[in-house]
């Protein structure tokens, strides 16, 4: 069953051909990074300009690639929320267009249900239920996965996603966006205990986050000592010499000990789920998915616990259409299609 995917929720305007939900014939992902960077974070309406513009192309990349035309399809899937608003209406409507004019179903897909998919797209795949993180730029939840991949919420943020609290911060630090790989990447040469920034947990048993006051922490550190310096820059202008905070944190160890924070208390909570559902298997999807700890510090603690990790490939982790492509077969062998009068859901949960 070839089924083509289209994934516009965000900044990414990404189409893919699946075989069978599994079986992945091409992959293509425009990003609107470069587009976006310069003001930190996702301009809406600058994202559905570039979608408009984007999706004609990546479509046609996306069936050159596989080497099959629009007829050979058996169904279009698309993006149905959550999302911005303009940006979802333009994967959606040209999905809906293209299954009209070529007469196929189409098959709307919500886009944390196509991120848990992609806990299905690495070598190894869960077997029967398992708690699964979500962790994007807009979303921070748990939830028990079933195994007709049935969800249910366990627990998700009070105020920011961790990816949000990576991009603001990264925004501050003037590093680039999208923030979390460029903290990430600084973070490999950094000293993670440099500085000590809280960590929200609530009580042991809660599975909720918050991520507000650590954000609010790590900018009041930005305020009062000023952007830490590279550690090349603080040689060069031997900075060393002073003894502010300033000089004894450089960039590196900021973003180490920022990223820790972050990635102690998705750990913690990712195992107390499994223990509390009484589940020896997680996952963890979604563009945090991404960072090399939270990937490294997650593998050595369910490996302690006994728990089985399921974490997809990187490119698979962030924005793209074969998540969309996989999850939309799992949803016709589970209800077959829907119809094509169906509307965009931004806010669906
Ligand atoms: O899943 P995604 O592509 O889009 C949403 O659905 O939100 O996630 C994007 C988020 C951004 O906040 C970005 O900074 C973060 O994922 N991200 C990372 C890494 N790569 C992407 N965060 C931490 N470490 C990374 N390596
Ligand atoms: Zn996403």
């Amino acid at each position: 069953m070839l089924i083509l995917g289209i994934e516009s929720s965000c900044d990414e305007t990404a189409a893919a051909v699946v075989d069978d939900g599994r079986k992945v014939l091409s992959d293509i992902v425009a990003s609107q990074a470069g587009i976006h960077g310069p003001y930190g974070g996702v301009v809406p309406e600058l994202a559905s300009r570039k979608h408009l513009e984007y999706i004609i192309p990546v479509v046609d990349m996306a069936l050159k690639e596989a080497g099959c035309s629009a007829e050979k399809l058996d169904a279009i899937a698309a993006t149905q929320g959550p999302g911005l608003v303009g940006a979802l209406l333009v994967g959606l409507g040209a999905a809906k267009a293209m299954a009209y004019a070529h007469g196929i179903p189409f098959i709307p897909v919500n886009h944390l249900e196509g991120h848990i998919q992609a806990a299905f797209m690495g070598d190894e795949q869960p077997e029967g239920p398992f708690a699964c993180l979500v962790v994007s730029g807009g979303h921070t939840a748990l939830y028990k996965v079933s195994d007709d991949c049935t969800v249910r919420l366990l627990g998700a943020t009070r105020d920011d996603a961790a990816g949000e609290a990576f991009d603001k911060i990264a925004k501050m630090l003037e590093i680039g966006y999208p923030g979390g790989i460029a903290i990430d990447r600084l973070a490999l040469s950094g000293n993670p205990e440099a500085v000590h920034f809280p960590r929200s947990r609530f009580d042991r048993e809660s599975l909720e986050f918050s991520f507000s006051g650590l954000k609010t922490s790590a900018a009041n550190f930005i305020r009062k000592h000023g952007i830490p310096h590279k550690i090349s820059m603080r040689e060069d202008a031997e900075v060393q010499r002073t003894e502010s905070a300033q000089a004894e944190c450089s960039l590196e160890d900021f973003a180490a000990s920022f990223q820790e924070a972050i990635v102690d208390v998705l750990v913690s909570k990712t195992i107390e789920a499994a223990r509390q559902c009484g589940l020896k298997q997680i996952a963890a999807v979604g563009g945090v998915a991404a960072n090399s700890r939270l990937r490294q510090k997650l593998s050595e603690q369910a490996l302690a616990d006994g728990i089985r990790l399921f974490m997809p490939p990187i490119r698979f982790c962030t924005d793209n259409a074969v998540m969309i492509a996989s999850s939309a077969y799992r949803i016709w062998a589970r209800s077959g299609f829907s119809s094509e009068t169906l509307d965009i859901d931004a806010f669906s949960r």
